[in-house]
């Protein structure tokens, strides 16, 4: 995991620290990360399965752009499936894809540098059409005999695109001029035998390059908002060049998991662990929709949730959808592991081995069990896939299900593992689950215990889910639930006088923390109103016992993180 201190620089993330900097709400995972301390069987990993159907894809061969996702996304966007693999990925991996089109992604590197990346033969030899990006464009250059020159100057920013063949199938429906997004230092000085400039900018006469209306570049970044043309002119690439039908659709995915997920699982057994969270709610209900009662659900309280939280999860999936849930209530257990804990890390362990236990003891009741199911997303996969070694070996931890016993070797069962967190955000909005559950920001395993500071009593816990639904009620009657990343409020140990009527207190400082961010890499404070703040920090002072007075956090992340602990 990489973190960034405080002169922005990356450094590796200490090694027992269980900061999760992903996306979206992987609270399961961290708890079976957690565990894998406790040693036992590992789960045998599912067979690397791609969703079926009428097969067709958009592969994205990544050069380690920051944007190498955002480009899948696009493509999805425009309801064709699509993929990110590391440059060096074998040919026999992405066959079973049924590319339609390749896209070469930028990145990093220079042409000229030693062991630059370069596109594998078979992207050429397929005869597929070929869309480079940036770096991809200069790869292109580079390997089809052209002649890429070191860039002097930087061309970083806004740009205007002006079309010079107006009728290239890449150019449908584009104005003759339009803005885009450059960010490049090498620049095409020749352009390969065969290919003509199909569009121009002011600093770059070759902003756009084709050949035989089968291979393109693009000197700009078409994925990026600030390119507003740019889903048009991967459209164009997609469906005019490429030839897709668009058949990834929410309504396919769950049509095709469903049939998938009932031939991998045959006559057995299910278990999934559910948290409250999207991730593991959107598992549940297509697992259970495709196996029925095979599937039981373990909800363990560890008593660190959000007020009303365990009510609200229970009735959707128990009432609402009618599924096996084993409900445990197990919260006297966690805050007697819990006492006297003061450090963060500690808290985190001692709360995601307690997970462990109580989960293990309750799948044991229910005898054999054959699968767990979890809620791997694809960005997880990606980084696992990309990274090297390192990345893969944290990706291996959040499937490590070390602390359940040898006899329940488990297979796993993923049935997100293409999905972004926008698609799953979709799936589970199809499949019937709440707005409320589906939109939810996301929150740690290890619940309110870390934003607690000090010692977790019952007590504190009180005064924080009550501070905690008056923040949360407020954010979403001002309608900005969903533009924050996460908005909650923290329980410090620092304690200052305040006055109430006549009388002196002695109370507890609470801090609002509100964050904007993309991936929780990095966060920015929320502006929120000041008219906003003093109406949470009001009914805070008056509504919960214990507290006189309300701060707001105004640190971004880094230096800070989001989380207190
Ligand atoms: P930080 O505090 O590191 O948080 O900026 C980044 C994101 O991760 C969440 N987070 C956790 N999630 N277990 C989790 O499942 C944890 O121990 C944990 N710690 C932080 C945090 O809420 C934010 O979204």
């Amino acid at each position: 995991m990489v973190i960034f201190d405080k002169m922005g620089k990356s450094q590796k993330a200490s090694n027992d620290s269980h900061r999760i900097a992903t996306s979206g709400d992987i609270e399961v995972s961290t708890y079976l990360e957690i565990a894998k301390g406790l040693g036992g069987e590992q789960p045998v990993s599912p067979k690397e399965t791609v969703p079926s159907g009428e097969r067709e894809a958009i592969v994205v061969i990544d050069f380690g752009s920051q944007y190498s996702m955002l480009i899948a996304r696009r493509v999805r966007e425009c309801q064709v499936y699509c993929e990110l693999v590391p440059y060096d990925t074998p040919w026999e991996k992405i066959a079973p894809l049924n590319p339609k089109g390749f896209i070469l992604s930028g990145g990093p590197a220079s042409v000229h540098e030693r062991g630059a990346p370069l596109a594998p033969a078979y992207i050429y030899e397929s005869q597929l059409p070929i869309l480079g990006i940036c770096y991809g464009i200069q790869v292109l250059a580079q390997q089809l005999g052209g002649q890429v020159m070191p860039g002097t100057k930087h061309e970083y920013g806004h740009a205007v695109l002006h079309l010079s063949d107006v009728d290239s199938p890449l150019f449908a429906d584009l104005p003759p001029s339009s803005p885009v997004w450059m960010s490049h230092a090498d620049r095409i000085e020749e352009m390969p035998p065969g290919f003509t400039a199909l569009a121009h900018t002011e600093n770059s006469p070759i902003a756009v390059m084709g050949s035989d209306e089968r291979i393109f570049g693009l000197q700009f970044h078409p994925e990026v908002a600030h390119t507003p043309e740019g889903k048009t002119i991967l459209k164009n690439f997609i469906y005019g060049i490429c030839g897709c039908t668009g058949n990834w659709t929410v309504g396919n995915f769950i049509d095709e998991s469903i049939t998938r997920i009932k031939e991998q699982v045959g006559k057995g057994k299910v278990i999934c662990a559910l948290s409250g969270g999207v991730d593991s709610a959107v598992v549940a209900v297509l697992v259970h929709r495709a196996v029925g009662d095979q599937l039981t659900c373990i909800f363990v309280d560890h008593g660190l949730l959000r007020r009303e939280e365990v009510e609200r999860t229970f009735n959707v999936f128990r009432l609402n959808l009618g599924m096996n849930i084993i409900y445990v209530d197990a919260s006297k257990r966690f805050l007697k592991r819990l006492k006297r804990v003061i450090d963060p890390e500690v808290k985190r362990k001692v709360i995601g081995e307690e997970f462990i236990k109580v989960f293990e003891e309750e799948a044991r009741k229910i005898g054999r069990v054959d699968f767990l199911a979890q809620g791997t997303l694809y960005p997880d996969v990606i980084e696992s896939a990309s990274s090297g070694s390192k990345a893969s070996a944290k990706i291996k931890t959040h499937h490590n299900v070390g602390g359940l016993p040898a006899r329940m070797t488990l297979n796993l069962l993923e049935p997100l593992r293409y999905l972004f967190k926008d698609e799953v955000r979709q799936v589970g909005l199809s499949l019937g689950l709440p707005e409320e559950m589906v939109w939810r920001q996301p929150f740690p395993g290890p619940g309110l215990a870390i934003r607690i500071i000090g010692e977790v009593t019952k007590a504190k816990l009180e005064i924080l889910r009550g501070t905690d639904w008056i923040v949360m009620n407020e954010i979403k009657k001002a309608k900005l639930y969903r533009q924050l990343w996460q908005s909650f409020a923290v329980l410090t140990d620092v304690k200052s006088v305040g006055v109430m009527g006549d009388y002196r207190t002695y109370g507890y400082l609470v801090a609002i923390r509100a964050v904007t961010s993309e991936d929780a890499m990095t966060a920015d404070w929320a502006r929120l109103p000041y008219d906003l703040l003093a109406r949470i920090s009001n009914r805070i002072v008056n509504e919960v016992p214990g507290v006189n007075r309300v701060v707001y956090d105004i640190t971004s992340k880094p230096p800070s993180t989001i989380e207190w602990e």
